[in-house]
């Protein structure tokens, strides 16, 4: 009998997203099979080795973290217009993987990294202070009350992304979900860390590009909420 026949079992972990399956094209299996292992890393269930950015990157660079990059249509847009940062998305979804590894080897990109795996994971695996944003576009809004507890944005999954964020680091979130919208801007204005960046719904900022999901909000004539907090900087108030 070993020690650990009395524990009791780990509870069911609760993801924040449906595993899909997906057919690839061709353009994305051959993206895949090529650039992977350049620009990708496979994040593991079990605790994994902790990532140092520069290692990952090759240089040191402010760091932005794309959570559900889907496509990786605003990734790759979003890095193309500020080679001074490094963008590190994170997606489960294997096309969608496959696809922006695609446009960062069309368009020559060297500051984006795709890991494949739960974000949550992820995040656990970077240092604290390390992000100087996190991008959270879209997510999947779980609209049924009984999964709400899958929402990425929640109390506990916003105090570990808090945790990454450098002071002063930017937590950007957007939805077309208008009571994800309010539930989302509860709980990151109840973070005692976090410090909105505006009076409310921050104004729809230039630099994040319009993808599908925006795109079908708008033609079924949902409004679209932007959230804007910032990571206090300890001794100013934010
Ligand atoms: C509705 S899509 C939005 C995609 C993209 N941000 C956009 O705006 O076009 C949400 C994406 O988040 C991914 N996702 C959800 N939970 C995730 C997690 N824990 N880790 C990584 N990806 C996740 C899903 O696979 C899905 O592709």
């Amino acid at each position: 009998m070993t020690s650990t026949d009395h524990e009791p079992a780990a509870p069911p972990r609760i993801r924040t997203f449906h595993p899909r399956r997906g057919r690839m094209t061709s353009r994305q299996l051959d993206a895949l099979e090529r650039l992977w292992p350049t620009y990708g890393l496979t994040v593991p269930e079990a605790p994994g080795v902790p990532i140092d950015p520069a290692e990952l990157f090759g240089r040191r660079a402010p760091l932005v973290l794309e959570i559900g990059s889907g496509m990786g249509d605003a990734t790759a847009a979003m890095a193309a217009d500020d080679p001074d940062r490094d963008y590190l998305a994170v997606e489960v979804h294997t096309p969608g993987i496959a696809n922006l590894l695609d446009l960062v080897g069309r368009q020559g990109l060297t500051n984006v990294r795709i890991a494949e795996g739960d974000a949550l994971d992820l995040v656990r695996m970077l240092p604290a202070g390390s992000l100087d944003a996190v991008h959270v576009f879209f997510p999947d809004p779980w609209p049924k009350t009984r999964h709400h507890k899958r929402r990425l944005i929640q109390p506990t999954h916003v105090a570990l992304l808090r945790s990454r964020l450098a002071p002063g680091g930017t937590l950007h979130c957007a939805t077309d979900w208008a009571e994800y919208a309010e539930s989302m801007r509860r709980t990151l204005t109840d973070d005692p860390e976090l410090v909105n960046a505006h009076p409310g719904w921050a104004p729809r900022p230039a630099h994040r590009p319009v993808t599908k999901f925006e795109r079908r909000a708008r033609t079924a004539g949902r409004e679209i909420f932007d959230l804007v907090y910032h990571r206090a900087v300890a001794g100013t108030g934010g």
